[in-house]
């Protein structure tokens, strides 16, 4: 007991809990097959633990969590696939929305609206507009979205404004993006063992922290997000700096 005392008074201390968590779903298609299912069953047992993980990283201080659900590349999986994504946003939004604006869960969108049906526009509109005024964790589902279009968006406002050169920083710059008003991710976690970015976040996770694991994101629970959250506990921050206890 002594010495784990010892030990602990040398160890550095643990980081706060990430601020924003962001998360890369990868894995639907192989749970889907390891159990004979198609690859529709795989991504509607991918909305089955939404709740568990929203509720666990928001009980354990995550302010903000943001879910990549489809990216402007996914347009290139076959049409089937694609129309199974949108009913499962669809599904997911009548299903869970209520729940989540109980629990005081704000909702956000990232990503292009106009691809999506008048009826999905809708309704992710008014589940934005109803729990805009909610002050737990913010909740951003990334649907069609990418970094590179998310950027060039960006640049394409800032010209169309007329900004002069000089007032392009990085703060201007950051008010033309989807994220506009959410702090840069902390942890991306990316499941089903890939360590791929995959135009998620592209801008805004200079200096995230990264976490893959081998669960396939189905399987993804409570668990899972609280080893994210100890390995992260764990990690040294320094945003470019040398070690504080660097000798120079
Ligand atoms: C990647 O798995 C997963 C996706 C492209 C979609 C993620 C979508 C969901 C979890 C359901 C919808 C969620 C919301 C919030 C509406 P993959 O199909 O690439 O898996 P594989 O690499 O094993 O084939």
């Amino acid at each position: 007991m002594a010495e784990a005392v010892v030990k602990d008074a040398g160890a550095a201390p643990e980081l706060a809990p990430p601020q924003h968590v962001a998360i890369i779903m990868d894995g639907n298609g192989r749970w889907a097959n390891s159990r004979g299912g198609s690859r529709s069953d795989g991504h509607r047992a991918g909305t089955q633990n939404l709740r568990t993980v929203v509720e666990t990283f928001s009980r354990h201080g995550v302010g903000y969590l943001t879910l990549y659900a489809f990216s402007t590349e996914n347009w290139r999986r076959p049409g089937h696939e694609v129309r199974v994504l949108f009913d499962l946003l669809r599904e997911v939004i009548i299903r869970e929305v209520r729940d989540l604006h109980d629990s005081g869960v704000k909702i956000r969108h990232l990503g292009r609206l106009d691809r999506l049906s008048d009826e999905l526009q809708t309704l992710v509109r008014q589940s934005m507009e109803l729990t805009r005024h909610n002050t737990g964790i913010t909740l951003s589902v990334a649907f069609d979205y990418g970094g590179r279009d998310e950027i060039l968006n960006a640049v394409r406002g800032i010209v169309a404004d007329g900004v002069p050169l000089e007032d392009v920083t990085h703060e201007l710059l950051e008010r033309y993006l989807h994220t506009r008003d959410l702090p840069d991710p902390d942890l991306i976690i990316r499941t089903a063992g890939e360590m791929r970015l995959s135009n998620f976040l592209l801008w805004q996770s200079a200096y995230a922290e990264f976490y893959t694991t081998d669960v396939l994101w189905p399987d993804f629970g409570e668990h899972e997000a609280l080893a994210a959250l100890s390995a992260y506990g764990q990690r040294r921050r320094r945003f470019g700096r040398a070690p504080a206890e660097s000798r120079h």
